[in-house]
């Protein structure tokens, strides 16, 4: 592993100093949030350095989920299912005729957010348009998502290829990751889970310090779009995809 403090998104020096005086506080027992979390709002679980978590604000995590739901698909995909018509014989000798039915049934486009977790949040909200149409999963290594039932797939980047059974190979009709740490041996393992993941559509948040690494190893390129934090962080971060992106380029 290389996730040394390097490799780690840095904040900068004021909000270090912004947000140890709040721990502090917090710690001395003064900051007292009672207002009602909404399970799925974006800091609903709260940051833990020690995993390398810096959330987006809501206005990127808001852009990311409009983006994914317009790759995957906007409204899932309308299938329908039909009935022959065919008859049946009566014992009085005549016949009964069965008619043909169709059956419509609404089959949803499928995102996964590994190490993304407020995009995740922020599809389930119900807040951006289409994100009724598609199912989405958040793959992540912090156990406190579980908390989303059986849309949570844990996953540590260094077993790249330990997923559960019920997770088939290329199921997802995108696939958006924010890796943990700003190294090539991470971005080379999460991209191994990635290309295990994607039918195709990939969209990566890193710094923008992994720009050779994520083209080399998953042929993406980078976007005009900016994704920014509730925590000012120091490295520059950007969005890589491997397709023609509307929204982020
Ligand atoms: C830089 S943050 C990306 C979060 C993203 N900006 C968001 O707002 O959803 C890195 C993510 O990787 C997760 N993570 C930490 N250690 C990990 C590991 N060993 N394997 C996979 N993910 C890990 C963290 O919990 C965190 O969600």
């Amino acid at each position: 592993m290389s996730d040394s403090d390097d490799d780690v998104p840095q904040l900068s020096a004021a909000t270090l100093a912004a947000l140890q005086e709040f721990y502090a506080e917090e710690r001395g027992g003064l900051v007292q949030n009672t207002a009602p979390v909404d399970k799925f709002s974006v800091g609903a679980v709260e940051e833990d350095w020690r995993m390398s978590q810096f959330w987006y604000n809501d206005a990127t995590a808001t852009r990311l989920a409009e983006e994914v739901i317009q790759e995957a698909g906007k409204g899932g995909r309308l299938v329908f299912f039909f009935c022959n018509v065919f008859t049946l014989p009566l014992p009085a000798g005549q016949h009964v005729a069965v008619v043909a039915f169709y059956i419509p049934y609404l089959l949803h486009s499928r995102i996964a957010c590994l190490s993304a977790p407020s995009v995740y949040q922020k599809l389930k909200q119900g807040v951006v348009e289409g994100s009724g149409g598609v199912s989405a999963v958040v793959l992540e290594y912090d156990r406190r998502f579980a908390t989303y039932g059986q849309e949570f797939v844990f996953y540590d980047y260094n077993e790249p290829l330990s997923l559960p059974e019920d997770v088939a190979p290329q199921s997802f009709d995108i696939v958006l990751a924010d890796p943990p740490y700003l190294s090539e041996e991470c971005l080379t393992k999460v991209a191994q889970t990635v290309k295990y993941l994607a039918k195709g559509k990939v969209l990566l948040c890193t710094g923008a310090i992994m720009e050779e690494h994520a083209e080399k190893l998953l042929g993406l390129k980078i976007c005009r779009y900016i994704p920014k934090h509730n925590k000012n962080l120091a490295n520059e971060f950007r969005c890589f995809t491997n397709y023609p992106s509307s929204l982020l380029s």
